[in-house]
C-alpha cells in the first residue's frame, strides 16, 4: 500500500508531501487507525539508558519537529519516537525550497534550518498525545541566538521539556544553523556539556526523576575528533550518544540532480560514514555509554549492521520516506535474527 501512497506523495513537492504525510499520520494517530493500517513489528523489548523500549527501532528527529503526529508514528510500530529539533522561540527556518529528494540514491538533502513552532507549542502537543512509550525530545538553539550564548537556549529548552521527555537529545550537529557544529569541539563542547549536566542534576532533584541526556553528533569528524567527543561525553556524565546527523559530503551522489544544493545529505549515501562513526565510538566507549545509531538504514539488515557495530538502538528518517512503515518491521526482524 505504501508504494501507491509513495507514488502519489512523490508527485508533490518534497515539502508539501512532508506536510501532508504529517497531517495524515497525525490524523491516523488521533483516530487510532495507524495500528490497524500496519502489521505490528515483533515484540523485541530492550532496556537502554534505564528506559524500556518496545523495540530498538525509533523515529529519528526532524520528521515530527513539532510533535504533531506522536500517536501516529507510535502506532506505525516505532519502538520509540524522537520529536524536534525544537528551539525556545518559534522560527520559520530557511527560505524554500530547502528539501530535495535524490531517489536514484535513496537520499535526501535538506537545509530546513530548524523550522519549528517553538517549545511551548511542542509541549502542548506532547500533553495532547496518548502515547506512553519512550519519547525523546530533541533540543536546539534559535538561529538568532549567538553561538556564544547557545548554552542559554539549550537550558531554556531543557528546563521546559524535562518533565515531559523520556530522554532529551542535545543537537549540536545540524549543518543548517551557522556555527552550531562548532559546539562539538574542545572547550565549547565541554562548557555546554558541563552546564547541561549541572542543570540535569538540579532538575533530577526538583522532579524526583533523572531524565537521560543524549548528544547527537555529525558524521563528518575525523576519528581523532570522534574519540575526543567520546572522552568528553564520559567526562561530563552524559547518558548516550546519537550517531549520526546528516553529512556535508556529497560522496555517492555526485552528478545527480540537486547534489549541489546546500545542506545535509541523508539516506543511503551516509550509511557507511555513520556506521564508521558508531564503530569508532564503540571502541572508545567500551560499553560505558550506549550508542543510538542513525544514518542510511534503508533495509532491515542495515539496522542489524549498526547493532553489530556497537549500537544499542537505531533510528530511521530517510529510509522511512523511501520504504514506508514496513521498514520498521523489517529492521526489528533483522535485529532479532542477528541475535539468534
Ligand atoms: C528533512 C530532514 C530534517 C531533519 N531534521 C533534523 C532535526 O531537526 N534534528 C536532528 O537532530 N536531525 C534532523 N535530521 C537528521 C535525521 O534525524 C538523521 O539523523 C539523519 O537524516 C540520518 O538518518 P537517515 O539516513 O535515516 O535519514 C533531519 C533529516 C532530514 C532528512
Amino acid at each position: 500500500m505504501y508504494n501507491l501512497a509513495r507514488e502519489l506523495l512523490f508527485k508533490l513537492s518534497p515539502e508539501t508531501s512532508h506536510e501532508l504525510s504529517i497531517d495524515l499520520i497525525g490524523a491516523a494517530g488521533r483516530l487510532g487507525l495507524a495500528e490497524r493500517l500496519c502489521k505490528a513489528p515483533s515484540s523485541l523489548p530492550v532496556t537502554v539508558m534505564g528506559l524500556q523500549f518496545a523495540n530498538p527501532v525509533g523515529l529519528a528527529a526532524g520528521l515530527d519537529k513539532n510533535g504533531d503526529a506522536i500517536d501516529g508514528f507510535a502506532g506505525l510500530g516505532f519502538g520509540f519516537v524522537e520529536i524536534g529539533t525544537v528551539t525556545p522561540r518559534p522560527q520559520p527556518g530557511n527560505p524554500k525550497p530547502r528539501l530535495f529528494r535524490l531517489p536514484e540514491a535513496e537520499a535526501i538533502i535538506n537545509r530546513m534550518g530548524f523550522n519549528n513552532q517553538g517549545v511551548d507549542h511542542l509541549l502542548a502537543r506532547v500533553q495532547a498525545a496518548k502515547y506512553r512509550g519512550v519519547l525523546g525530545i530533541n533540543i536546539g538553539k534559535n538561529v538568532d541566538t549567538p553561538v556564544e550564548r547557545a548554552v542559554d537556549d539549550y537550558l531554556i529548552c531543557l528546563d521546559k521539556v524535562y518533565a515531559h521527555a523520556s530522554y532529551v537529545t542535545v543537537n549540536v550537529s545540524s549543518p543548517n544553523t551557522p556555527g552550531l557544529r562548532s559546539l562539538q569541539f574542545g572547550d565549547s563542547l565541554k562548557q555546554l556539556l558541563d552546564a547541561l549536566h549541572v542543570r540535569q542534576n538540579e532538575l533530577t532533584m526538583t522532579h524526583g526523576r533523572r531524565v537521560p541526556l543524549a548528544i547527537k553528533i555529525a558524521p563528518d569528524m575525523t576519528d581523532e575528533e570522534t574519540v575526543q567527543v567520546a572522552a568528553a561525553l564520559l567526562e561530563s556524565g552524559m547518558d548516550a550518544v546519537i550517531a549520526t546527523n546528516t553529512t556535508l559530503s556529497r560522496e555517492g551522489v555526485e552528478n545527480l540532480p540537486f547534489a549541489n544544493e546546500a545542506g545535509g545529505l541523508s539516506g543511503a549515501p551516509v550509511r557507511d560514514k555513520s556506521t564508521h562513526t558508531v564503530s569508532v565510538l564503540a571502541a572508545e566507549l567500551g560499553g560505558r555509554l550506549p550508542i543510538i545509531a542513525a544514518g542510511g538504514i534503508t533495509e532491515g539488515r542495515h539496522a542489524a549492521d549498526k547493532i553489530a557495530a556497537g549500537a544499542s538502538l537505531v533510528q530511521i528518517y530517510s529510509g522511512f520516506i523511501y520504504k514506508g512503515p514496513a521498514l520498521i518491521r523489517e529492521a526489528v526482524d533483522a535485529i532479532a535474527a542477528a541475535r539468534r
